[in-house]
């Protein structure tokens, strides 16, 4: 009977697990290849959505997750409590008004997107680039307002890049280490159940 139940119980779970990282995986930011933003791709082949994870994750432990959003939505600025030096960077709001944009749904103006900042930083990122990126000409411009035809216009290059070298092989997803904790946890709960 005891055996039944927690046979039963560990489906259950197991099929919670599976829902969770579906989930999960479905809420990444990603652009639409159909949007037309093949242009605001880095040298990396990575989507605005990647580099704006990497630099976001510069404030937050190395861990950073943009959700996708669809046509009536849009990605609103930081909090007062939220706010950081890397949100509060234009070149961080381009990438992620780049986006939004590729994944069809809507932009914010600079002006109202960074009202909660106590620092802005326009046309730099104050940290240093993290190794695994780089980040396009065109989110460093001194106009911080967000326009993809200027932006487009301004092009990729020269990128900025970390001191270390760049590698395409990095893909720092919290989603990953995410579905890493899952895994734990569910061995954790196997040992207890058995
Ligand atoms: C991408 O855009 C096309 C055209 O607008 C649309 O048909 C398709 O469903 C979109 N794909 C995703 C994953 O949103
Ligand atoms: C967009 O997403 C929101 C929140 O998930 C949802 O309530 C809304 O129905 C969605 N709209 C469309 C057009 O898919
Ligand atoms: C500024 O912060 C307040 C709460 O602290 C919030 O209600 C408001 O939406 C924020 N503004 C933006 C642009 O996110």
């Amino acid at each position: 009977m005891v055996q039944m139940i927690s046979s039963s119980l560990l489906t259950a779970i197991f099929a919670l697990f599976l829902y969770v990282g579906h989930v999960h995986a479905l809420d990444v930011a990603s652009c639409n290849a159909s949007a037309g933003f093949d242009w605001s791709y880095n040298s990396l082949s990575q989507d605005p959505c990647t580099v704006a994870t990497y630099l976001g994750a510069v404030c937050n432990n190395g861990q950073y997750t943009i959700p996708a959003i669809n046509s009536t939505e849009f990605y609103s600025g930081p909090t007062s409590v939220t706010q950081n030096e890397c949100r509060c960077s234009s070149v961080f709001y381009s990438l992620l008004m780049a986006c939004a944009q590729c994944q069809e749904a809507s932009i914010t103006t600079w002006t109202s997107y960074a009202q909660n900042c106590s620092t802005i930083y326009v046309g730099i990122f104050p940290d240093d680039i993290p190794s695994g990126t780089a980040v396009p000409h065109w989110a460093t411009l001194s106009s911080a307002e967000f326009d993809a035809t200027t932006a487009e216009a301004a092009g990729d290059s020269p990128e900025l890049t970390g001191a270390t070298q760049v590698t395409s092989s990095s893909t720092p997803t919290s989603s990953t280490s995410s579905v890493r904790l899952q895994e734990e946890w569910l061995e954790e709960l196997l040992d207890l159940l058995s």
